[in-house]
């Protein structure tokens, strides 16, 4: 940098005569993701300052024919940012750069002019017009980049295996999301009728889309991950991340479905995305009015018809404050289901790291407090871990567990609770196939399981004596999964080879039930952090287990969770063929998703509810179950 008296010399009386060839914005952006002229001093760069913040500012300069080639440009001088207004034509002279921030090496690279040395003003007030999103240039549907080859498209494994920088194809702005938002870089762009799409995050921003074709939209106005015609994930390039307004005003506080009013602001990259920056923060216009439906369907009286509840409590112990939230959410919304199935629940210290691993307590407290809401009565299981061998918050030693209403099931006897390293196996016994132990954990000690919980499988029995087969699951998280955004294609995603291997684990496990019997009930369900759009991960599974949902359930209604842009399952309920025959139902219950505030929420997951035939012998039994199908939807809620 040159010091600032000498930048005002310069910049008040003389004009620099370099070397430098004279150039425009559209030759500096070029049709790559890499300016042709990284690196190179460029002079007479003209163009309109359309926006400014304190680093400094934006202009455009004349738009080429050539839609890949942006028309706007950063220009990064904090010095120069104080001596412009927003209407100046100037012409500068700099550096081209391609910025990438420090410890970000997945992220793209931003082109902007700094070293600036030389900035001429030709003239003040000069109007300048935002490219209309939807109407002028309309973001692509479905891929994010051409370089997310494979089936499952930017969910594919392996992943990473090209860098897109590296590979700097000619941008394809109508097919693909990067490179439309990369065609725009530095532009000044409208957002007519925004839709939010998420709650913002910790730094106040949030995504969108406008006012053009998307996919996915559910009917709250999120964008579910859905696939394409072609059966590819849509990995929605169509939305946008909304970052601070640069003129300081605070960005209000969205929620998935609220209508903001018009955006207006610049296509910039930052922490890994690409974001508009609002010229001024916008507002909430309208929010959805509905509030979460409770499950359609109460519990039945019949023996062989049981409510199967899913929820990941996030986080609990017997101190949590949202212990009454979740037993609310049990009895109003989930109708006090025969058996839930919960994730998340810590042992009895919470996080102490105290060599506690019990969770009788933090069941216990979770029991009474449905109790105190319902006046049902619960009793719980988990085996406990190994002390800090699962993962999670350190000293938590989360673990699944089940709940369930022992007038109407019970866990099959015999053989007893397992330990942590005991492998639950497939039994014979005078009433029927048993696991011994019961309940107990899936191949606890196979690497697949390495730092993560594991399943917990039990052997039920109805009050009418028929046996059936649940399995708890809680898989590796995405931790350590590279933005969607960013330079590894297809993206990283976090421990997915771990999930396959863990989907594998727990397929091998549910075949020994069907190799005894092919007609066995099993349900296998919890939090996958998964969607079982990456099918790579869910192919063993679903040659085994099917998904109710995917008869009852419109593809975009199926969420369970919300992250970026997507709304999306990655809490799953998979049953056995015969189940499935029988006919199942099954609801997603949003009362987090759908909540007016993160921080409101009970947890960051939706809980799910089901309904299933669990005994072979009412297959045939159509009275009975349509008397039964009957009453359930005359109860009107
Ligand atoms: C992707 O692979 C490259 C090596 O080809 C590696 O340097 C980079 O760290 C990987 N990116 C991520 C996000 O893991
Ligand atoms: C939002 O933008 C659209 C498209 O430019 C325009 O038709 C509409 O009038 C704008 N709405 C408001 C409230 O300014
Ligand atoms: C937890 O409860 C189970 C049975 O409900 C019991 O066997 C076990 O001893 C209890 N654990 C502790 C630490 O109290
Ligand atoms: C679990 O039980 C088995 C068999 O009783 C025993 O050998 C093993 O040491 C126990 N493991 C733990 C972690 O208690
Ligand atoms: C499994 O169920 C099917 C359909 O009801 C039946 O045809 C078949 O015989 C059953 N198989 C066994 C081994 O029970």
């Amino acid at each position: 940098m040159i010091p600032p008296h000498l930048f005002l010399l310069t910049l008040c009386f003389v004009q620099y005569i370099g070397k430098a060839p004279a150039v425009s914005v559209t030759d500096i952006q070029g049709t790559r993701f890499q300016s042709p002229l990284a690196g190179q001093n460029v002079q007479d760069v003209t163009g309109v300052v359309t926006a400014k913040d304190k680093y400094g500012f934006w202009i455009a300069g004349v738009p080429s024919e050539d839609i890949r080639e942006s028309s706007g440009l950063r220009v990064y001088s904090p010095s120069a940012a104080r001596k412009v207004a927003v209407g100046d034509l100037v012409s500068l002279a700099g550096r081209v750069a391609e910025y990438r921030a420090k410890n970000s090496p997945n992220d793209l690279t931003l082109t902007e002019i700094d070293l600036v040395h030389t900035m001429n003003h030709l003239s003040q007030g000069n109007d300048f017009f935002p490219i209309v999103l939807g109407v002028d240039r309309t973001p692509p549907i479905g891929k994010l980049s051409s370089a997310d080859a494979g089936l499952d498209g930017w969910l594919s494994l392996p992943n990473n295996l090209t860098l897109l920088q590296e590979a700097d194809t000619p941008l394809q702005p109508d097919q693909y999301g990067l490179d439309f938002w990369e065609s725009l870089e530095g532009q000044l762009v409208t957002i007519p009728n925004p839709v939010s799409l998420n709650f913002p995050d910790r730094f106040g921003s949030f995504w969108v889309h406008g006012d053009w074709a998307v996919t996915g939209k559910n009917e709250r106005g999120g964008l579910t991950l859905t696939f394409d015609e072609n059966d590819v994930p849509n990995a929605h390039p169509e939305a946008i991340f909304i970052g601070r307004a640069l003129d300081g005003s605070r960005n209000p506080k969205p929620f998935m479905g609220a209508i903001l009013s018009n955006i207006t602001g610049v296509v910039t990259y930052q922490y890994g995305y690409y974001y508009v920056l609002p010229l001024t923060a916008p507002s909430i216009v309208s929010s959805p009015e509905a509030s979460p439906l409770p499950a359609s369907f109460p519990t039945s009286t019949d023996a062989c018809l049981i409510t199967i509840g899913d929820y990941n409590v996030e986080n609990m112990s017997p101190r949590s404050h949202h212990i009454p939230t979740i037993a609310k959410h049990i009895t109003d919304f989930l109708h006090t289901p025969d058996i839930l199935f919960v994730q998340e629940i810590q042992d009895d210290s919470g996080i102490r790291n105290d060599g506690v691993v019990s969770a009788n307590r933090t069941l216990a407290a979770l029991a009474n407090a449905v109790q105190r809401a319902s006046g049902v009565k619960y009793e719980f299981v988990s085996v406990d871990p190994e002390d800090n061998m699962d993962g999670g918050q350190p000293g938590g030693n989360i673990r699944v567990a089940y709940l369930w209403r022992p007038e109407k099931v019970f866990l099959a006897t015999g053989y007893g609770r397992g330990n942590a390293t005991q492998a639950a196996e497939i039994t014979h016994d005078k009433g029927g196939l048993n696991l011994s132990p019961n309940p107990g954990r899936v191949n606890p000690t196979n690497l697949a399981w390495d730092e993560t919980r594991k399943p917990l499988a039990a052997a039920w029995q109805t009050t009418s004596g028929e046996r059936f087969f649940t399995v708890n699951v809680h898989f590796r998280s995405k931790r350590d999964s590279s933005s969607p955004q960013g330079n590894a294609r297809p993206p990283v995603n976090g421990h997915g080879e771990e999930r396959r291997l863990q989907a594998n684990v727990v397929a091998d496990f549910v075949e020994s039930i069907l190799a005894q019997d092919v007609n066995a009930s099993v349900v296998a369900a919890g939090d996958f952090n998964e969607f079982v759009q990456t099918r790579s991960v869910f192919a063993s599974l679903q040659e085994l287990l099917f998904e109710p949902d995917v008869n009852v359930i419109p593809p975009e209604e199926r969420y369970t969770y919300v992250y970026d842009q997507n709304a999306q399952a990655i809490d799953h309920m998979f049953v056995s063929s015969a189940v499935l025959a029988r006919g199942a139902t099954i609801e997603h219950v949003h009362v987090n998703t759908w909540a007016s505030t993160a921080g409101s929420r009970a947890s960051d997951h939706d809980p799910t509810i089901a309904q299933l035939w669990v005994c072979d012998s009412r297959e045939a039994d159509d009275d009975a179950r349509a008397l039964s199908m009957d009453v359930a939807s005359q109860i009107v809620l």
